[in-house]
């Protein structure tokens, strides 16, 4: 009885102000917020701000919410997140609606970067597919899942271009190329919202981290960014604008400064550049606890930071609660204005508004879904699929690949039984024990036809002190009892009865993601010598490398017969490998993040800008911009894969050679499979501008096509270009195409030699 009394303020309040039909247009929406908002006092305002976490699931900070039960009731909770399934969504969304004063439901929220249960490829693997029909459809399969286990705020895409694969966190986002990457930020917000919030098995999407945290200095994870403006505009920025255009739901600010103020605090970012000039018109989240983080930037005490934070334009606080525990003194002393608060208030409610939550706030708590939403057949087929075209083959001697289903085998590797290291980095909601390893994928897909002999021959790392620290979230370095020598051993002994070795090696998943960065990216010593080992038998030898970031991998490239880039591909990782490796899918994934030859060549990517002393080929000449070292060129470039069959390029042909503001050019080129296999390829088309007001890239991808050529079979893949596309931002940031003249190349990766030009007028 005390319960119901306490219960029936709250949903008589609440249904007084129930939307009529939500989703009716802005002045609904501004009429109901504008209702909602007469009855709040300030304190429940600034409870809107709140982000916490419970606690419980994997936290990416020290700190965690405390108490939440009682803010909820108190009203001092916007959104949770860290809480999963509809039962336990629902019983927190009861203590919200029926507990607090107004009843107002909150957001749950969740990292859902790489597919909800059914994990798909590490986002830095699914760029690789360069197929955004695909992408889309995973982002997709995980609102799906993500919504039937009652989350509908996904903290994703991670947009973040980075050419520095010392940052672990490289394995998070696309690559270093921004029109890749904005082709990849719509698809994954397409694949989210699905452009209609009110579905049930859609979701609010968050573009982060803004800004430019792909590009901390060294490659340490949290480091100081520092970069001219021109280009944020011309070569970071692109991707979250993109997510902007595509109507993303929210943005999340990064843990970074940006051009001397952090990016939570940072006006001219959150405001001037994000909504006035971008028209965003969602709300702002922080990362974790990053409003509290400006105190160690020096930017001052909690309440400081927090009011900077909101007057910059951050509207809701992620887990630091500054917000909560210093706006109303702020408000008192006159440092925030009721305006301020109302504004991130308003912003907060127009997303619950918006995903329907008025209507029904506990419309994505449903008991039934998870069984049939979740892990279905159908979302594994997609996660297989999508698993094997991302996989990059970057050398493949007297097509040593595929190998036949028949004879003897050696699979050798840390990561060839390891199931553990499956899912990727960041994959918080899946389960490794999902997860099929290489061994499984092997059996799978060869059954008895193939005579397989496993050995590990040799552990991830051999460093305890190492191990220790990627072992945080759970085992992912084990080290064998065995000594070194015995394992490597085994792994000869079993290579000496094959007929070709597949040695799996590469990175454990927590070597790379977030505060995983290194400065040596080359295979740890014990897995090298195993490679080398291996090599030395003479046999026939594939390497498998495993990782969520760019490798220094020279040597295992000089040493190997073929070559397969796998990063960490999900749940059906070893299903899918074995496709590949037995030809049942060729592979078509090609590179979107350069392979450095050494660390010393970081931060490295394709679209460099000339110097006034460009080098002269590979070779060192004095006085130009070379090394002594090493070549400028990277060991595997921006676009680059293998098939197993071969691609050829003729004919490109442009439809005008003069371009004027107001119509288009159209760019063709026809593309023979000339090998034995059919096959996709992505056609790559690189611009550049030969003469501007800046220094521009030698080239730049301005468009690519993946398609199907049946062997033998020929096809045009043809372009359109406008003026649109060349434009850039100038000095003064303002933003179009200058006539002159450009030439085009098309081809199979960057170094696309095929060329042709043509002039804007
Ligand atoms: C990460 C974000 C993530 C957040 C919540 C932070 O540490 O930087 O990407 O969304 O934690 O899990």
């Amino acid at each position: 009885m005390k319960k119901l009394i306490f219960i029936l303020p709250a949903l008589l309040l609440l249904m007084s102000c129930q939307p009529k039909e939500s989703g009716s247009g802005k002045s609904d929406m501004d009429a109901f917020v504008n209702d909602l908002m007469s009855k709040m006092t300030i304190q429940e305002k600034i409870g809107q701000l709140n982000l916490v976490t419970p606690g419980g699931g994997i936290l990416t900070g020290s700190v965690v919410s405390t108490d939440v039960e009682s803010k909820i009731k108190n009203g001092q909770v916007g959104g949770i997140f860290g809480v999963y399934g509809p039962e336990k969504t629902r019983q927190a969304q009861k203590l919200a609606v029926e507990e607090s004063r107004l009843g107002i439901p909150m957001l749950f929220g969740s990292d859902v970067i790489h597919g909800y249960k059914t994990t798909f490829p590490l986002p830095l693997g699914l760029a690789s597919s360069w197929d955004m029909e695909l992408i889309e459809k995973t982002a997709q399969i995980a609102a799906k899942e993500a919504t039937a286990d009652g989350i509908f705020w996904n903290f994703s895409p991670m947009v973040d271009i980075s050419r520095d694969p010392r940052w672990g966190r490289i394995s998070e986002g696309s690559g270093e190329d921004p029109y890749l990457g904005s082709q990849i930020a719509r698809a994954m917000v397409k694949g989210y919202q699905q452009d209609d919030l009110t579905r049930s098995n859609t979701m609010m999407s968050t573009v982060k981290h803004f800004a430019l945290y792909g590009a901390s200095e060294a490659g340490r994870d949290y480091n100081t960014v520092d970069m001219s403006r021109l280009r944020m505009f011309n070569d970071y920025f692109p991707p979250y604008k993109a997510a902007v255009d595509e109507g993303v739901g929210c943005v999340m600010s990064s843990f970074n400064d940006v051009d001397g103020v952090p990016a939570s605090g940072n006006k001219w970012l959150l405001t001037d550049v994000l909504r006035n000039q971008w028209g965003f018109d969602g709300f702002v989240v922080s990362d974790y606890t990053s409003v509290n983080e400006m105190i160690a930037h020096g930017m001052g005490d909690l309440q400081a930071v927090s009011a900077l934070a909101l007057k910059a334009g951050l509207d809701m606080d992620m887990v630091g609660e500054g917000f909560l525990t210093t706006l109303e003194k702020s408000l008192e002393e006159g440092k925030v204005s009721e305006a301020d608060i109302n504004l991130a208030c308003r912003r907060v409610l127009e997303a619950k508004y918006k995903l329907g939550l008025f209507d029904d706030p506990y419309r994505y708590f449903d008991d039934a879904r998870p069984a049939k939403d979740i892990l279905t057949a159908e979302n594994r087929k997609v996660a297989r699929e999508a698993a094997a075209r991302t996989m990059v083959l970057l050398k493949n001697e007297e097509q040593l690949l595929p190998l036949k289903k028949s004879g003897t085998i050696a699979l050798v590797g840390p990561l060839v039984d390891s199931r553990n290291n499956m899912l990727g980095t960041w994959a918080p909601t899946g389960e490794t024990r999902y997860a099929v390893t290489v061994k499984e994928g092997f059996e799978n897909v060869v059954g008895e036809s193939v005579n397989v002999l496993y050995a590990r021959g040799a552990n991830i790392s051999d460093d305890p002190e190492f191990a220790a620290k990627i072992n945080v979230f759970g085992p992912k370095i084990e080290i064998d009892e065995r000594s070194p020598e015995a394992m490597i051993n085994e792994a000869l002994a079993a290579a000496k009865k094959a007929d070709v070795v597949v040695a799996v090696v590469g990175e454990a998943t927590e070597m790379t993601g977030e505060s995983s960065s290194l400065t040596d990216i080359s295979l740890p010593e014990c897995q090298k010598k195993l490679v080398r080992a291996l090599a030395k038998t003479g046999k026939p030898l594939v390497v498998v490398n495993m990782s969520g970031r760019p490798m220094t991998i020279g040597e295992e490239n000089e040493l190997a017969d073929a070559l397969l880039q796998v990063w960490h591909a999900g749940v059906e990782t070893g299903n899918a490998l074995a496709d590949v490796i037995f030809g049942d899918y060729n592979p078509s994934g090609k590179l979107t993040a350069t392979f450095p030859r050494n660390v010393g060549q970081i931060p490295i990517y394709y679209a460099l800008r000339n110097t006034g002393r460009p080098q002269d080929g590979e070779q060192f000449t004095k006085f130009k911009s070379n090394y002594l070292d090493v070549s400028n060129t990277p060991l595997f470039p921006f676009g680059y894969g293998l098939s197993y069959t071969r691609f050829e390029y003729k004919e490109l042909v442009l439809d005008k050679s003069t371009l004027t503001n107001t119509d288009e050019i159209k760019v063709s080129v026809s593309v023979t499979n000339t090998g034995n296999f059919d096959g996709e390829e992505v056609v790559q088309l690189y611009v550049r501008d030969e003469v501007a007001s800046i220094t521009l890239p030698l080239r730049e991808l301005k468009g690519f096509q993946k398609v199907f050529i049946p062997k033998g079979d020929t096809k045009e893949v043809v372009f359109t270009l406008r003026a649109g596309d060349l434009a850039f931002y100038h000095s003064d940031l303002s933003f179009s195409a200058e006539p002159g003249e450009f030439t085009v190349f098309v081809g199979g990766d960057s170094n696309a030699s095929l060329s042709a030009k043509f002039s804007l007028e």
